[in-house]
């Protein structure tokens, strides 16, 4: 048996590679089908032209998948030396295929290729392409696959307009999730409803947006909440603390579940854990939350554990990076909704408008508070929404 098995492309994959420029660049939503339109190209050019391929792509785990696939489509001949080491495959004539990834991209020098795909390239360092990969095609006038979903305005941004004004040998293609019609379009629409309009349009729709996204949207339309000295009866609250690490304050924020409102918030530093712990008892003695959901770690367990043995309903929260996207997420979401309204207070509101994010390859994002700015009471409310929404760490995410 001779046989590579290639995948059979969706209609928009088909105009992708139905193209003849030599650079493509393809902008797309999540689940497009880039990764597997790339696989198709790269086989055709190492098997059928006998090309020089390489595949680029921004991490390890990346390379491993489409390793994985290159293999399986070539499982049924004995005519393709597999080099598991350098993961290079030798197609008979010439052609050849070999993977990298670019977390170092002085490893990526090499000889004279014929064609490339650069999956996820808007993750890639910005040198990659211009210094390290287009040397490499200029004697053999070889192409170039770019494949990504947008990562802001950066170089990818920058090489997609060069399709997009015509450039003699650039192409730029822009699709978004629904144009993958092997997805139930139903199936987006729903997915929409649980999504921030920031992911949303990212990573579904492809825009190219800031790069530094802005995660808290309509925060100020959201600061509605009137002042309110006291809890009203009958009304359950539940509160969120995030403690201070050097320079940060412990935040407090109450939020009244019924109503799904930020009623009260105390922020403080400097001074002792024994009178910050006091000054967390009087807030409690005051609102009467019925739970209060307190990030456990370094500093946290032991303030914890002394708040529950004087009798607070407390709880602790792992924050870890997987732990908190959820989190920071689902309170984007309820504030852009307006599920959840905020007091127009200046520090909360600034605090909030100041909280970035940061998109890491392949998906996923890193959120943290711009350099310089805190995020003591994004924090604590996030872990009071949590406790609101959930009634506590039952889902607990760490
Ligand atoms: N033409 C096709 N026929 C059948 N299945 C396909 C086709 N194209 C893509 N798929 C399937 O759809 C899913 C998504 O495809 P793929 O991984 O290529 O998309 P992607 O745009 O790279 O996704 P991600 O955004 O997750 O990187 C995979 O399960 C893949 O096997
Ligand atoms: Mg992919």
């Amino acid at each position: 048996m001779r046989k590579i098995k290639i995948p059979t492309l969706h209609p928009n994959q088909e105009i992708v590679v139905n193209s003849t420029k030599r650079h493509r660049v393809v902008a797309c939503g999540r689940r497009f089908g880039k990764t597997t339109l790339g696989i198709y190209d790269i086989l055709r050019a190492a098997a059928i032209r006998r090309q020089t391929c390489w595949w680029i792509a921004p991490t390890y785990g990346m390379t491993d998948h489409v390793w994985r696939e290159l293999k399986a489509a070539c499982a049924d001949t004995d005519q393709v030396a597999i080099h598991q080491d350098m993961q290079r495959l030798d197609f008979p004539g010439g052609g050849s295929i070999t993977l990298h990834s670019a977390h170092t991209p002085d490893h990526l020098r090499g000889a004279g290729l014929d064609f490339v795909v650069l999956d996820e390239a808007a993750f890639l360092a910005p040198e990659v392409w211009p210094q390290v990969v287009r040397p490499m095609l200029l004697e053999r006038k070889g192409r170039a696959l770019f494949l990504s979903s947008p990562n802001g305005k950066n170089w990818f941004w920058e090489i997609y307009q060069n399709g997009v004004q015509n450039r003699r040998t650039w192409r730029s293609f822009h699709y978004t999730s629904y144009d993958n019609p092997l997805i139930d379009p139903a199936e987006l629409d729903l997915f929409r409803h649980q999504t921030t309009e920031r992911i949303w349009s990212t990573e579904y729709l492809a825009e190219f947006s800031d790069h530094r996204g802005q995660v808290f949207r309509g925060i100020h339309e959201a600061a509605i909440v009137p002042f309110q000295a006291g809890p009203i009866t009958g009304i359950r609250y539940v509160a969120g603390i995030d403690w201070g690490r050097d320079n940060d304050a412990t935040a407090i924020v109450l939020i009244d579940a019924d109503r799904q409102q930020v009623v009260a918030l105390d922020h403080f530093t400097g001074v002792s854990w024994a009178l910050q712990r006091g000054r967390v008892m009087k807030f409690y003695d005051h609102w009467g939350p019925s739970l209060i959901l307190a990030e456990s770690n370094s500093i946290g367990s032991p303030n914890i554990e002394a708040l529950r043995d004087e009798g607070l309903p407390i709880r602790p929260f792992v924050t870890s990076a997987a732990s908190k996207s959820p989190l920071i997420d689902a309170l984007a979401l309820a504030i852009e909704r307006r599920d959840l309204t905020l007091l127009p207070d200046e520090t909360l509101l600034g605090e909030l408008a100041a909280y970035t994010a940061e998109r890491l390859p392949g998906g996923g994002w890193r959120y943290n508070a711009a350099p310089g700015q805190h995020d003591d009471l994004v924090i604590a409310l996030a872990l009071a929404w949590h406790a609101a929404r959930t009634g506590g760490p039952s889902i607990d995410f760490a």
